[in-house]
């Protein structure tokens, strides 16, 4: 019986994250638009920031637009895991672009009406030249870029939807910060952002007695057949976030 066929590698965006692609199967689906979503402190960033690394490696393009930490300070944070930003800035691999939100303030009418400012692939051309085509956006974060403009009105949905659609256009895989826990219990209560998604990857730090670990979930991933269920996770000082497929949280204490 033939064995069979193997994910063509191109079909999948690899993170490189010890672990994580297994946990996914392959890997993201290309071009797939994935929430990282998580409390404070969850790992997000650093996550993110070691995606980007692991892509640069491999001559992947990415932009990494932050509305929180400035370039400098994620070039440093970067640094502290071993990672050097300024050689793949310099070969023309990765734009980092931090936005300050308050300048941002103009982009949009008091009545909440979308302004073109906020379509991502024309601020990702005030960023980046047209021939700077990205494998790889992230963005962090989303949560932050939606509630400055529409808290949970009716124009997030808008918004939202026309966000989700300019990514699509890009044709890149895209990582979307979200700060807010995904409630797969609840889904009435869902933010639209979750149901655009092609992906949900949730991150925690759960309490048990007097200890915290760190667990990473799949929550969904469209073409994907991932392993449902809360694995852990590290984050090693210097090195970065390591996934443990095989280690279920709150088996093994
Ligand atoms: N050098 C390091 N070595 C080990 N762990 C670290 C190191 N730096 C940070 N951490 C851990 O990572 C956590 C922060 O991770 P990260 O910045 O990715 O969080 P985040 O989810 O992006 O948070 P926020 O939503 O506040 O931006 C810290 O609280 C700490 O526990
Ligand atoms: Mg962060």
């Amino acid at each position: 019986m033939a064995s069979p066929k193997k994910a063509a590698e191109s079909d999948f965006f690899i993170t490189g994250i010890p672990g994580l692609d297994a946990l996914l199967e392959n890997g993201i689906p290309r071009n797939s638009t994935v929430l990282l979503a998580g409390s404070p402190g969850t790992g997000k960033t650093i996550l993110a920031l070691q995606v980007v690394h692991n892509a640069c490696k491999k001559g992947k393009k990415c932009v990494y637009v932050s509305f929180d930490e400035n370039e400098h300070s994620l070039e440093k944070y970067a640094r502290s895991f071993g990672w050097d930003f300024d050689e793949f800035q310099r070969k023309k691999l990765l734009v980092i672009k931090y936005v300050d939100v308050q300048h941002l303030e103009g982009l949009v009418s008091a009545s909440g009406r979308i302004t073109q400012g906020l379509d991502v692939r024309k601020a990702l051309h005030h960023v980046i030249s047209a021939a700077f085509i990205p494998d790889l956006v992230i963005i962090d974060s989303l949560s932050i870029l939606m509630d400055i403009f529409f808290g949970s009105g009716k124009g997030r949905w808008l918004y939202a939807h026309k966000l989700f659609r300019s990514l699509e256009e890009l044709n890149a895989t895209a990582l979307l910060i979200s700060e807010k826990m995904p409630l797969p219990e609840a889904p009435e209560v869902a933010d639209i952002e979750e149901f655009l998604a092609d992906g949900i990857i949730a991150l925690y730090y759960l309490r048990t007695g007097s200890y915290r670990e760190r667990a990473i979930e799949v929550l969904k991933m469209k073409g994907c057949n991932h392993q449902e269920k809360l694995v852990a996770m590290r984050i090693e000082k210097g090195k970065g976030i390591y996934v443990a497929p095989d280690v279920e949280v709150f088996q093994h204490r």
